[in-house]
């Protein structure tokens, strides 16, 4: 279990992923750049970004100033994009990158993720990746909301093997089936909307253990998601929740308190469910 904001776990192919970062879906690009300042002198490791979002320049203005009023360098600092579900083909992949690597102002991604399966589009998508981590452009190649059964596609073709799968994941719905498929094989999960995009927060049970806590509710969340060992991407844009979001190392949950939340999963989404999603 991680200890602090910049904490670390190994991946597969011995890159480090700090365990906790800040997502900036739904952030503009105008916006981006404090919040992932502010992130970064509150002490985050990690930033979550994707072509699709619109904010790649914002959050490549924020990183450059967060590092420097934080005294780090490049290195100290895990960033990740995602190629967006109509720039799957090997070619557009490639352009993708580039154009990622251009508006955030770095000469590597720390990984890179393909932010949706398609329907098999991923084949195709996959091994440009493939060709980016062999050229180090990125340093872990990953998937995001592929269910078991595009692992199990992806794993018979691939010859470089994904390390993380990044999903939904949050107390209504805990992917228990696909946290146990991906630990067997080394995959790591990182989490996608742990806060239910903020729907969980007035939730009775959650509640309750908050005021025990003396705690936020998305305080107990997010710590529920350490506890277990989940990667977690996390998102305010508000300086006072970036700061309060990220104090969760300092308490700890009860057993019974963890098995508790873990009880409310209903398998209900807030985003679309990978096998439904129309792809472009
Ligand atoms: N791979 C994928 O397909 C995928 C899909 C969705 C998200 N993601 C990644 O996961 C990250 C997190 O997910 P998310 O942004 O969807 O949702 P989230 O982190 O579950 O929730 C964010 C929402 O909760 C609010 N919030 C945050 N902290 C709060 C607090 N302490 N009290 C009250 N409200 C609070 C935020 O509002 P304010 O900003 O106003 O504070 C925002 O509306 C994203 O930013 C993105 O990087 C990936």
């Amino acid at each position: 279990m991680i200890q602090s904001l910049q904490d670390s776990v190994e991946l597969a192919n011995g890159t480090k992923i700090p365990g906790f970062g800040l997502g900036v879906f739904q952030v503009a690009n105008q916006d981006a750049s404090e919040a992932v300042k502010e992130a970064i002198t509150t002490g985050y490791r990690l930033i979550d970004t994707a072509q699709i979002y619109g904010n790649e320049e914002g959050t490549g203005e924020g990183i450059k100033k967060g590092l420097k009023a934080a005294s780090l360098e490049r290195k100290d600092l895990f960033v990740t994009s995602k190629v967006w579900n109509n720039h799957l083909s090997y070619e557009d992949t490639i352009q993708a990158l580039n154009e990622s690597l251009e508006k955030l102002g770095l000469d590597y991604l720390d990984l890179y993720l393909i932010h949706w399966p398609g329907k098999d589009a991923f084949r195709t998508s996959y091994k440009a990746l493939e060709d980016l981590y062999r050229q180090g452009k990125i340093k872990a190649i990953g998937v995001s909301n592929f269910q078991k059964h595009h692992l199990e596609e992806l794993l018979n073709f691939a010859t470089i093997k994904p390390v993380l799968n990044q999903i939904e994941l949050h107390p209504k719905l805990i992917q228990k089936e696909l946290r146990a498929f991906c630990k067997e094989r080394d995959i790591r999960i990182q989490a996608w909307s742990p806060l239910m995009q903020g729907q969980i927060l007035s939730d009775p049970v959650l509640e309750n253990i908050a005021q025990t806590h003396q705690r936020s509710v998305a305080q107990i969340v997010l710590r529920w998601d350490i506890q277990q060992d989940i990667l977690v991407v996390s998102k305010s844009a508000k300086p006072e929740r970036i700061k309060s979001n990220a104090q969760l190392f300092d308490f700890e949950l009860t057993q019974e308190e963890l098995s508790q939340i873990t009880a409310l999963n209903e398998n209900l989404r807030v985003g679309p469910d990978p096998d439904q999603f129309d792809f472009v």
